[in-house]
C-alpha cells in the first residue's frame, strides 16, 4: 500500500505539463519525500558527494543548492563540512521541509530556467541533484547557474539519460561550451538514481568547470 502511494507521488512528479503543477505535485510531497526516496534506494547524493568532495574543498563558500527540496543533498554536504549553502526551489513545501534542518544560510523560492535573484559570480560551487529529469527544470537554467557561479567553480548536477538530447541538454552544453562558458571536467557512468522503484531508468552525474 505504502509502495504504491509513494509510486504514484513519483509519476505525479515525473508527468507535470508545467511548473504550476510540479510545484503543487512537490508541495503535496513535501512531507514524505525523505521517506519515500529512500525507500525507492535513492543513490544520487551519494554519487553526487563523492564527485563534490573531489573537487570543491571546504572552505570553498558560499554553494548554491539548485532545487534543493528536503535539503538531502544539502544535510550530505553539511555532515562533510561545507557551510554557507544557500538553496532554491520552486517549492515552498519542500523549502519548509528544508528550512527545518538549519543547515542552509538562506532558503529561496526561485524557479531555475527563470532568472535568478543573485548577483554574477557569487557562488564558489552549485549543486543540483535530482532537478534534471522528466517534466522538471529545463536546459535553459544552466544560463543562469553559469551567471551566478564564479569562474574556476564547478557545477555538478544529475541528468535523466533519457533526457539529455531529446529535451535539448545536449545542445545547450555544447552551446556553452562553444561559447567559453564552461568545460565539462567529469561525467560518470549512467546508473539508476532510484534502484528499487525504477531500475531502467539511468542517470549520469556531470561536473563542470565555469570559466
Ligand atoms: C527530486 S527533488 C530533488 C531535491 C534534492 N536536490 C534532493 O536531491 O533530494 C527535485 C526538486 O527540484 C525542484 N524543482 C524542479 N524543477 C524546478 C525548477 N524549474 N526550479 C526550481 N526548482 C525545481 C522540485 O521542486 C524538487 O524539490
Amino acid at each position: 500500500m505504502v509502495k504504491e502511494e509513494s509510486g504514484e507521488y513519483l509519476q505525479k512528479v515525473y508527468s507535470a505539463k508545467d511548473n504550476h503543477d510540479l510545484k503543487e505535485a512537490y508541495d503535496l510531497w513535501a512531507g514524505k519525500y525523505d521517506e519515500h526516496v529512500t525507500s525507492f534506494g535513492y543513490q544520487i547524493p551519494a554519487v553526487a558527494a563523492g564527485l563534490f568532495g573531489k573537487y570543491v574543498m571546504p572552505d570553498i563558500t558560499p554553494i548554491l543548492d539548485a532545487g534543493a527540496g528536503t535539503g538531502l543533498m544539502g544535510s550530505v554536504l553539511d555532515a562533510l563540512g561545507y557551510r554557507e549553502q544557500v538553496g532554491v526551489d520552486l517549492s515552498e513545501g519542500m523549502l519548509k521541509k528544508a528550512r527545518e534542518r538549519n543547515i542552509y544560510t538562506f532558503l529561496h523560492q526561485m524557479i531555475l530556467g527563470e532568472k535568478l535573484d543573485f548577483p554574477s559570480d557569487h557562488f564558489g560551487a552549485c549543486q543540483s541533484i535530482g532537478v534534471f529529469t522528466a517534466g522538471h527544470a529545463p536546459a535553459s537554467a544552466f544560463e543562469e547557474l553559469v551567471r551566478v557561479v564564479r569562474p574556476g567553480g564547478y557545477i555538478f548536477f544529475s541528468l535523466l539519460e533519457d533526457v539529455y538530447a531529446p529535451k535539448g541538454y545536449k545542445e545547450k552544453f555544447e552551446t556553452l561550451e562553444n561559447d567559453g562558458k564552461w568545460q565539462l571536467t567529469e561525467k560518470t557512468k549512467k546508473f539508476p538514481g532510484l534502484p528499487l522503484e525504477d531500475p531502467d531508468l539511468f542517470h549520469r552525474v556531470h561536473v563542470y568547470r565555469v570559466h
